[in-house]
């Protein structure tokens, strides 16, 4: 596994990280399993949000470290705050609305802490970009939870570069990621700037649904020839094609422990750069300039 800072100040994160979001699909026996098979294959990293599986994954997730609690010193937690929707779990919450408040930011950062079952978070985000946004409440809840050791670093997700040009404008330290949605499927981030905003600013993105939540997969002739070509399974091939960004970090969401063990190989592949670029026509359907 390579292990690589997302910003100069940290933190060193494994390149590719397993994302829990659909992990309330499987039982609590499975989730162990996903983990140990991360740990196995040096994926030290995991993804999580407040709200997935309606409220309950991070408490899942926690339950493995509750047991086993030498765990969290080999992993680094992600979660993520300000996302609402109506639920029986938040019967106040009647209209799905995003809110970046100080107060519900430190709520939610210290709710995570306790289902996940740890002391501290390695990185909050802001899930996605809040219309109402104050940047000066969301500054000072940031710069709280940092004093506390709550959460040691922040960043961001879903944001344009101007938001997220914006909320660093506000902090003493750095937003380290955008968690965005990159793949073969959605590609739009090489040009529309979101990149260039995180490397302007020494941080790295975060791509979500790296298979383009298992769409990727069903790919045509074309694409399982080139995967050949590597001796790497289509998906290892697609991975590869992200990897081979310097600042990009794969966040994978398979809830099968051995196609986490399957992921890893990805990093092995030595993909050129007039494949990359093969593979950027078939999915844009045009040449480069
Ligand atoms: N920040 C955000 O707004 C945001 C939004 C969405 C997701 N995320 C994060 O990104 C993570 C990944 O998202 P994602 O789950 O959509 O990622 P993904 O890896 O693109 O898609 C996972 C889906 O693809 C399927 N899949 C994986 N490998 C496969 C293979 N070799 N053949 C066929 N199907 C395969 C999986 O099925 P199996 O489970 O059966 O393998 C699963 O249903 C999430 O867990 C979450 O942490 C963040």
């Amino acid at each position: 596994m390579e292990y690589k800072n997302l910003h100069p100040q940290g933190p060193e994160f494994s390149r590719i990280i397993a994302g829990a979001w659909r992990w309330h699909t499987v039982s609590q026996e499975t989730v162990g399993r996903l983990i140990h098979a991360a740990l196995d294959e040096g994926i030290t990293t995991f993804d999580h949000a407040d709200i997935y599986g309606d409220h309950s994954n991070e408490e899942i997730f926690g339950n493995v470290i509750r047991k086993e609690s030498s765990l969290r010193e080999k992993m680094q937690l992600i979660s993520k705050c300000g996302i609402k929707f109506k639920s029986e779990k938040r019967p106040a919450t009647w209209i799905k609305h995003y809110d970046t408040s100080k107060e519900h930011i430190i709520w939610s950062a210290e709710n995570s802490l306790k289902m996940l079952g740890t002391d501290r978070l390695d990185l909050m985000l802001i899930h996605r970009p809040d219309p109402l946004l104050n940047p000066t409440e969301v500054a000072e809840a940031f710069s709280l939870l940092k004093e506390q050791g709550k959460v040691l670093h922040f960043g961001v997700s879903n944001f344009t570069p101007g938001q997220f040009r914006m909320l660093q404008h506000y902090l003493d330290f750095p937003l380290v990621t955008n968690q965005i949605e990159i793949s073969l499927s959605k590609v739009e981030s090489f040009s529309n700037g979101d990149l260039d905003v995180l490397m302007e600013h020494e941080a790295s993105a975060m791509a979500w649904s790296p298979l383009g939540g298992g769409k990727l997969m069903i790919g045509d002739r074309e694409w399982f020839g080139k995967a050949a070509k590597y001796n790497a399974s289509y998906a290892q091939l697609s991975l590869a094609w992200l990897l081979m960004h310097a600042s990009i970090f794969p966040v994978i969401g398979t809830t099968q422990p051995e196609r986490i063990t399957e992921s890893v190989k990805s990093l092995a592949i030595d993909l050129s750069r007039q494949d990359w670029f093969e593979m950027l026509q078939w999915v844009t359907g045009k040449e480069v300039a």
